[in-house]
């Protein structure tokens, strides 16, 4: 079996699966009950001033029979009093000794800050994170998303927090911010040992169309909260790769957004994280899917003959770069196996309205025939010379494996965006046709 053990910057864990701040991690009981069924690590809901919430705090976007492919909140940091939370990462600390405890911190004035990274300390905490993430209310009030979005200010407070810090400090980034590596650089530059990613993002997920309020309502008016859930994996995996990519953060990640099976763990592993951080998968079906996390990850490492986490970590990080990186003469068609095909036309309908007119339909006596099919009714053929190879053919069909993109020979020798310039600038190319 691979080994899933943890230790990100400094911080150890039997796994690097944890709980994200967040209401699953708001008390010692929930603490204990993640540990008890595989957590490697929980950080706490952001502990401060005690805040006053509002009812209600939650919406979802539902996707068909897909409940919460994206969810959103306005909920505040913890609401309960710093006493009680450091109390109880006390308690906790204490009957879980191996595994990681972190304190989500935040405050606004740098003796504050100086308090409550002590507080932290005292506690037992292994580790405290900076939650310069969160785009509602907070922000309004100078802290959170407001910190993460100005990174000279986010490098004063952590410069503040590195004053009193004898545990290692995780920055937790926002994503509403233009380009996330500057904040991570300033998290670097001010002696940050970590960086986590990524917080919510802005969001109102619906309109009542009877109310006209979006949800979640609140007395008949609504705020706008921050987005995350399956919806945001793709943007949580750019932003942690655009950070593992660059040379000047060079900082451990812990990759958060949309996690919540074994494969979106690994796909951010691939891309340069350490540790995983989940919520909302959590909070729609419980502390209970880190059993299957840990088993498909290892089996996953096992399969590919990794021995543990570092032998994935970064793997994937230098096949994504710069669009002029990419080969402008590789060429890929898309091929429908007709003994798989129903015969729903979506593929033909999507090329031809959405993309390049090359599917026909076409007297299916010569194919095989797909399940459901009706002899005699057209089967869809790709006319491989007019097909650029877009995938949106294979996006849409609803059957496994019945198209496949499928790698052709252009008969020329790779050239990037880069290449081409500069052959054109020398004047050893003409320019390339255009497509009819
Ligand atoms: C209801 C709710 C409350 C949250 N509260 C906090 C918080 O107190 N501190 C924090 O740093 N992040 C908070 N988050 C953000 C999560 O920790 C996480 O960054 C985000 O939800 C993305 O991960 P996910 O897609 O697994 O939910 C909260 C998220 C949700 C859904
Ligand atoms: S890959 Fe794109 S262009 Fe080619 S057949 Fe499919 S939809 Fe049409
Ligand atoms: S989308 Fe797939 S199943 Fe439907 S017609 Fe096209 S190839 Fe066949």
């Amino acid at each position: 079996m691979a080994d899933l053990t943890s230790d990100f910057a400094g911080i150890k864990s039997p796994n690097p699966f944890w709980v994200a701040s967040g209401p699953p991690s708001n008390t010692a009981h929930q603490a204990h009950r993640a540990f008890e069924a595989g957590w490697g690590g929980v950080v706490w809901k952001t502990i401060g001033d005690p805040i006053v919430n509002v009812a209600s705090r939650y919406s979802a976007l539902n996707l068909g029979p897909v409940r919460m492919a994206g969810f959103n909140n306005i909920e505040l940091i913890s609401d309960r009093s710093p006493e009680t939370n450091f109390r109880e990462i006390a308690e906790v600390k204490k009957r879980w000794p191996h595994h990681a405890v972190i304190a989500s911190l935040m405050v606004d004035t740098r003796d504050h800050w100086h308090e409550f990274v002590r507080r932290s300390a005292d506690a037992g905490a292994d580790g405290i994170e900076l939650n310069f993430g969160c785009p509602h209310g907070m922000c309004e009030r100078g802290m959170g998303s407001a910190v993460g979005q100005n990174p000279e200010v986010a490098e004063i407070i952590v410069g503040w927090v590195m004053e009193a810090a004898t545990i290692p400090v995780i920055v937790k980034l926002t994503p509403n911010i233009t380009n996330v590596v500057h904040a991570a650089r300033a998290a670097r530059k001010a002696g940050a040992n970590a960086i986590s990613l990524i917080n919510t993002i802005n969001s109102i997920t619906n309109v009542n169309l009877d109310t006209l309020v979006p949800e979640p309502f609140v007395a008949g008016r609504s705020s706008h909260g921050g987005y995350c859930g399956p919806a945001v994996k793709p943007i949580a995996l750019n932003m942690v790769h655009s950070c593992a990519a660059d040379p000047q953060v060079n900082l451990p990640i812990s990759g958060i957004g949309g996690i919540g099976t074994w494969r979106d763990a690994a796909e951010f592993v691939a891309l340069g994280a350490s540790t995983l951080q989940v919520c909302t998968a959590i909070m729609h079906y419980g502390f209970r899917i880190v059993e299957d996390m840990a088993d498909g990850l290892s089996a996953y490492l096992d399969s590919k003959g990794m021995r543990s986490l570092a032998d994935l970590r970064g793997r994937a990080v230098d096949h994504v770069g710069d669009w002029k990186t990419l080969d402008l003469n590789y060429k890929r068609v898309a091929r429908i196996d007709h003994e798989k095909c129903i015969g729903c036309n979506l593929c033909y309908i999507a090329c031809e309205d959405g993309a390049h007119q090359c599917i026909d339909l076409v007297d299916s006596t010569p194919y095989g025939l797909g399940p459901g099919r009706v002899p005699g009714k057209p089967v869809p053929l790709v006319r491989e010379s007019d097909c650029v190879g877009c995938n949106l053919c294979s996006i849409v069909c609803p059957v496994d494996g019945c198209i496949t993109m499928t790698p052709v020979d252009s008969g020329k020798p790779p050239m990037t965006w880069e290449q081409y310039q500069g052959r054109l600038a020398a004047g050893t190319m003409h320019p390339l046709p255009a497509h009819p």
